[in-house]
């Protein structure tokens, strides 16, 4: 059974659609990209799995968490699920700490909030064993340091740390390595990989940036003007895009037989991508192309 299910997702702000008949699965400790240009939808997906979406926003469909519709759970649960059962981790980890507090007593704070039975000292017992598990060098030492102490990249680390020190099932990474260099993106990466094997975590990892995703997915969804273009395993996707706007996000050369059947100026027509119906059109390769 899918660890996260989302049936025919809809999300509206006024009468402007954001995200369209969206279908989606997550199996427990799959690792499933969501990419797409900037405003595609992605954002309003994540918040929509976390219970965070804008109140003004308007909300159909089902997004079943371990066999439970999220959208019929009120507040208090949702709550307590959040942070437990799934966690987050988003692009900014400047503006998600707390400046005035010790990087230690943030991440005890989640560990609180969720287990009021543990001791100060196994708090933070637990907290350092999360410092730990994030590769943050001398955890001991550096618990009671404040966040401007630390580089862009260990601050990302400690957020991590946040997130998976109640030992979470779905993490759910929005953009996390989008402000980061290089460099140091391409650790995180690593970090993240080596977290969902150790842990068996299933992950929900959205980018701009399908470079990026391919690097931490086992397969891969693909978004545009809130509608899902393409979902395969990431070797089909990058062997056999199928969607236009797929192989032009792989920077791909179009070869003349495409161009003269699907041209690439069906990009621009979103319209036309609606009314053409997602479909399996390999094993586990869904398209939204004419047949
Ligand atoms: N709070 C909000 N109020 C109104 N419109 C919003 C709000 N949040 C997102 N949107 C709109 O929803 C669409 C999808 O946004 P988002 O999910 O953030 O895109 P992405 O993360 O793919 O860049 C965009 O058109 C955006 O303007
Ligand atoms: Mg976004």
């Amino acid at each position: 059974m899918a660890l996260l299910s989302i049936e025919n997702l809809e999300i509206a702000f006024g009468s402007t659609p954001a995200v369209r008949e969206l279908s989606l699965e997550i199996a427990p400790g799959e690792s499933l990209g969501l990419v797409g240009e900037s405003g595609s939808g992605k954002s309003v997906t994540a918040l929509a799995v976390l219970g965070l979406l804008d109140p003004i926003a308007r909300l159909h469909g089902v997004i079943r968490f371990d066999g439970q519709n999220l959208l019929d759970l009120a507040p208090d649960p949702m709550r307590r699920l959040r942070g437990r059962e799934i966690a987050m981790i988003f692009q900014e980890p400047m503006t998600a700490l707390n400046p005035v507090m010790t990087v230690g007593e943030q991440i005890a704070e989640s560990v609180r909030v969720h287990h009021h039975e543990l001791s100060r000292r196994q708090v933070r017992e637990t907290v350092l064993e999360a410092m730990n598990s994030v590769a943050l060098p001398d955890p001991v030492a550096r618990y009671g340091d404040y966040p401007h102490q630390f580089s862009g990249g260990q601050r990302q680390r400690i957020l991590i740390a946040m997130a998976i020190v109640n030992q979470p099932r779905l993490l759910i990474a929005d953009e996390p390595t989008t402000a980061l260099d290089v460099t140091v993106q391409a650790q995180i990466l690593e970090l993240l990989a080596d977290l969902r094997e150790r842990f068996g975590l299933a992950m929900l990892f959205i980018s701009h940036d399908l470079a990026v995703v391919s690097q931490v997915t086992d397969r891969v969804a693909v978004m545009r003007h809130g509608l899902l273009l393409e979902v395969a395993s990431r070797e089909s996707l990058f062997h056999n895009p199928l969607h236009p706007y797929t192989r032009s996000l792989l920077g791909a050369v179009p070869t003349m037989q495409t161009e003269i059947n699907k041209p690439l100026a069906t990009l621009s027509r979103s319209a036309e991508d609606s009314s053409i119906p997602l479909r399996e059109c390999e094993p586990r390769h869904w398209a939204r192309i004419g047949s």
